[in-house]
């Protein structure tokens, strides 16, 4: 089901290796795969929503807001006649908003064949949510940890079958490492920080589901994915300030558009070349824009001991122990971290 192998992959002992022409065209027909995409009503999920409905795929377009969802829904079926898509209510801020939908999609679906966690809230000014947890660190990895948890066991036990969790540049700025101290930020708040170090955990969660599935023996791959900087509106909780120099100076130089921000998901969804861990990126200007490829991961991201202490301490929050291990359903078909550059010294506006 994966994109046909005719990529090439070039070495360079400076750069990780470049993968050069993945080409969505040569991903064949998707029928009869089901897929879940997370905050699918704008921005970069509605975008990999509509190509993967263009590949056949059925998407489950998980929404915070049902009436954002069917608005999108009836965009993406107005552009791809035929969309096999359907709208259900998530709302990873509210655990019990998450208990449901997987209870929903396990009743209906019973069956997933890739993941795509891409969701995610930047430069909130400091709220928790009703659980308690500190918004970013909520929205973009516990209920994403609790969802994956939640349908591994519907995954087939197949390379083709893939949880794709969306980080970020950004996972190399601000602290470059968990406040495990302080996971809540109930001390010394930075809303720049604070986005920073969820998107670490989203890298850090990616690689430690690889460990584990590996090492559960399981066949899944957990791949990780950045957009690089993509014209969307994830800006839009920023001080006017910020917002402002984003959209109005930085993103005109800098940023590229939708489609091209999706294809690092789109390639961690599909490339037959992808290894549980592998994380993708575009490879031009600091890695924020052009064609995708493998993009650099943190020393702190790769790190085991603390790969394994935010997993504990994820399952000790939500009171949980995922199970990688479970048997597989019986379904049929069945680098190292650069030196801090132009971005971080940005990091005060970001
Ligand atoms: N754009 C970039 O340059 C960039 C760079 C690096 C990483 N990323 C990552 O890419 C992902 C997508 O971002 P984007 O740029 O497409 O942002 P976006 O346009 O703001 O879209 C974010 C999506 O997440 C949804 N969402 C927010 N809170 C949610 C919640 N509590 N429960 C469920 N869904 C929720 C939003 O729903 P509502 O519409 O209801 O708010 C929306 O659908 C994020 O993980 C982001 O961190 C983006």
């Amino acid at each position: 089901m994966s994109s046909k192998d005719n990529e090439q992959i070039e070495e360079s002992k400076d750069k990780p290796a470049v993968v050069a022409g993945f080409d969505l065209d040569s991903v064949p027909s998707q029928a009869g795969r089901i897929a879940i995409v997370t905050g699918a009503n704008t921005g970069l999920g509605y975008e990999t929503t509509l190509q993967l409905a263009k590949k056949r795929m059925k998407v489950i377009m998980a929404c915070r807001s049902l009436d954002k969802g069917r608005r999108a829904l009836e965009e993406i079926q107005d552009k791809e006649k035929g969309a096999d898509v359907e709208v259900m209510q998530l709302d990873l801020g509210m655990l019990e908003s998450v208990k449901e939908f997987t209870r929903q999609f396990r009743e209906k679906h019973g069956r997933l064949d890739l993941l795509i966690n891409n969701a995610g809230v930047m430069w909130l000014s400091y709220v928790k949510t009703r659980d308690g947890f500190e918004s970013h660190f909520q929205v973009n990895h516990l209920g994403h940890f609790l969802l994956t948890s939640e349908l591994i066991d519907l995954m087939p036990d197949t390379p083709d079958s893939r949880v794709v969790t969306l980080s970020s540049v950004a996972h190399k700025m601000g602290l470059g490492r968990l406040r495990f101290e302080d996971l809540q930020w109930d001390k010394g708040y930075s809303r720049s920080k604070a986005y920073s170090q969820s998107k670490l955990a989203n890298l850090m969660f990616a690689i430690e589901l690889d460990r584990r599935l590996k090492s559960a023996g399981r066949n899944i791959r957990s791949v990780a994915a950045h957009p690089g900087y993509t014209e969307t509106d994830l800006q839009r909780h920023s001080s006017p300030f910020g917002g402002w120099l984003m959209s109005k100076i930085l993103a005109p130089f800098l940023a590229h558009p939708m489609a091209d921000g999706a294809m690092p998901t789109l390639m961690a969804a599909y490339w037959s070349g992808a290894k549980g861990g592998d994380y993708f990126g575009p490879r031009d200007a600091w890695e924020l824009k052009g064609a995708p490829g493998y993009a650099v991961k943190s020393d702190y991201a790769q790190n085991a001991d603390a790969g394994r202490q935010l997993w504990e301490e994820s399952e000790k929050l939500l009171g949980i122990r995922f199970k990688v291990d479970d048997p597989p359903l019986a379904i049929a078909g069945g680098g190292t971290q650069k030196a801090a550059g132009f971005l971080d010294k940005w990091c005060p506006f970001f």
